[in-house]
């Protein structure tokens, strides 16, 4: 199997594949090639039954978020396209389940993605969070639905308003994760997750997670309209200019 630039693309058998972030110089943040690549494995999987299991290639980090570079320069026509919202609809909507395998910090959309997928396993030092707000914008790629509905509005509302980045313990008893493991068998640990649910029928399995989808609110409009009133502001690209001028 081929590997996109910053995805490591492993088939563990026929109905289980491991998809490795493998960005580590850029904290594996999310830029166009990595969307573009993951809307490509999307496609690739999604006529056979096929559980995916998203982790990261190095430990000690999951997803540092969407690319600030780019996010820097977005205008409110590319909040339109819907680029990360976009995705994670489709993660969100692949047929069949996906895990998250978390070590280390998920923020933003590194957070939100994990979100996107139907189950999510963390290692107890791991940190979750949504900054977004720090950087001039709102968490438009699904944080302010999917983070409500698993942890509750209140907690919600606080790592929204104030980024406090919580850590796997705390996750797994808000319900933000199902799992907690050691760093070491994080990913055997989420394999083997995945080998126990594709004992199941596929079809049954298919349309549970179908059903299990109808109650999904539909605030996603709203989300992307904010954020394309935010994406222009003079405010965004002086708060993004403060942190790459920092890591630079
Ligand atoms: N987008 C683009 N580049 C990012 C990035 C992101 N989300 N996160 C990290 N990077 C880059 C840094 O700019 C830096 O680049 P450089 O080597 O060219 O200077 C490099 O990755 C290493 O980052 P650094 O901050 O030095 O790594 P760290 O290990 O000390 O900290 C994080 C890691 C993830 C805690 C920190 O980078 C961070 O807070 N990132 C931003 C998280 C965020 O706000 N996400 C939401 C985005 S909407």
């Amino acid at each position: 199997m081929s590997d996109a630039p910053f995805l490591a693309v492993g088939q563990i058998d026929d109905n289980i594949v491991t998809v490795g972030f493998d960005n580590a110089d850029r904290r594996n943040a999310i830029d166009e090639v990595t969307i573009n690549e993951l809307g490509d494995v999307l496609t690739r999987f999604q006529s056979k039954p096929t559980i995916l299991v998203f982790h990261s290639t190095t430990p000690g980090m999951f997803v540092s978020g969407a690319d600030i570079r780019e996010l820097r320069d977005r205008t409110s026509d590319d909040a339109f396209r819907s680029i990360n919202a976009g995705l994670f609809e489709r993660i969100e909507s692949h047929r069949w389940p996906t895990i998250a395998a978390i070590d280390g910090y998920a923020l933003g959309g590194g957070c939100e993605l994990a979100m996107s997928c139907d189950l999510r396993l963390a290692t107890p030092k791991s940190s979750l969070g949504q900054p977004e707000l720090g950087l001039g914008i709102l968490a438009g790629a699904g944080a302010n639905w999917r983070l409500r509905q698993l942890v509750g509005l209140g907690l919600a509302r606080q790592m929204l308003y104030t980024a406090r980045r919580i850590d796997g313990t705390e996750a797994l008893a808000a319900g933000l994760v199902d799992q907690l493991s050691e760093p070491e068998s994080l990913l055997d640990d989420a394999v083997a997750m995945a080998r126990r649910i594709s004992r199941n029928s596929w079809r049954a399995l298919e349309l549970t997670k179908l059903s299990l989808r109808q109650d999904r609110p539909a605030t996603t409009g709203f989300d992307i309209a904010a954020q394309a009133l935010l994406f222009d502001s003079d405010d965004k690209r002086r708060r993004m200019d403060a942190f790459l001028d920092k890591s630079s």
